[in-house]
């Protein structure tokens, strides 16, 4: 059976790319809920609920087995709801960013950047806390607009991610994790500022938890984009991270069964 992918919009496509081209047999669906994004500024009954109807949505089509929370801001919240409500292991992408910061750190300072609602949660805080890490976290609301209007470099860019990120740096961090699943857009760009900073992100760490939560790996490596809306940003990030993958617009009713 299928892995389920959701995002609340595109940003998580940096992660189905990822997973696409690890696990290139597995059959994997995506659900971009592009209607309703953003989630990072929507409270957490919000955040939970949208999250609930995206995922039942890809368990009621595809029976997949598998569900992937390709969201930073929904993994924060939702994770444990999902679990209870699937019956299926649910992967988020907090934990994988932890688990590659607490390895990667020598000085045990970790930046974490993301939405409003993510750094809100203090997901990532309590977790790298948890081994003694000492965090430096912010939002970067402005991220998101910024890669949605195709803005990946260039010198607006390099601002305001200076703007963001010199107090993190400033404060000696030595690891960066983009706690967004669109950053990973601006991870060229963020580390020609920053060389010596290490940055984690959702795409190179969340291959592992797959291959310990997924048992058949091997069906017909299909691939299918599912959108709730159009947008000229889709369209764009679409291009540049899953440019052949077939895409279906699906009409909100469907999803808002809750
Ligand atoms: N994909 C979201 C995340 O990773 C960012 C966009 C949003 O605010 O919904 O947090």
């Amino acid at each position: 059976m299928p892995i389920g992918v959701f995002d609340s919009g595109i940003g998580g496509l940096t992660v189905f790319k990822a997973l696409a081209s690890q696990f290139k047999d597995t059959d994997i669906y995506y659900l971009g809920d592009t209607a309703r994004v953003p989630y990072g500024n929507k409270s957490k009954e919000t955040i939970i609920r949208y999250s609930l109807e995206c995922a039942t949505f890809l368990k009621e089509n595809f029976d997949v087995d598998l569900l992937v929370v390709a969201c930073n801001t929904a993994s924060s919240y939702a994770v444990e709801t999902l679990k209870k409500y699937l019956n299926i292991p649910v992967v988020g992408v907090i934990e994988p960013g932890v688990e590659a910061a607490v390895a990667i750190t020598k000085n045990k300072k970790v930046g974490v950047v993301g939405t409003q609602a993510t750094i809100r949660s203090q997901r990532y805080k309590n977790l790298l806390e948890e081994n003694d890490i000492d965090v430096f976290d912010k939002p970067c609301p402005l991220f998101v607009p910024l890669i949605e209007e195709g803005r990946l470099s260039g010198q607006i860019t390099q601002l305001i991610i200076k703007d963001y990120l010199d107090e993190l740096v400033d404060a000696g961090i030595d690891t960066l994790i983009l706690g967004c699943t669109h950053y990973p857009l601006l991870k060229d760009e963020i580390q020609k500022i920053y060389p010596h900073i290490h940055i984690v992100d959702s795409t190179t760490t969340i291959g592992k938890f797959i291959l310990s939560n997924k048992k058949n790996l091997k069906e017909s490596g299909k691939r299918k984009i599912f959108i709730t809306d159009e947008s000229p940003s889709f369209e764009l990030l679409k291009d540049i991270l899953a440019p052949n993958i077939p895409v279906e617009k699906v009409e909100l009713s469907k999803i808002c069964s809750l």
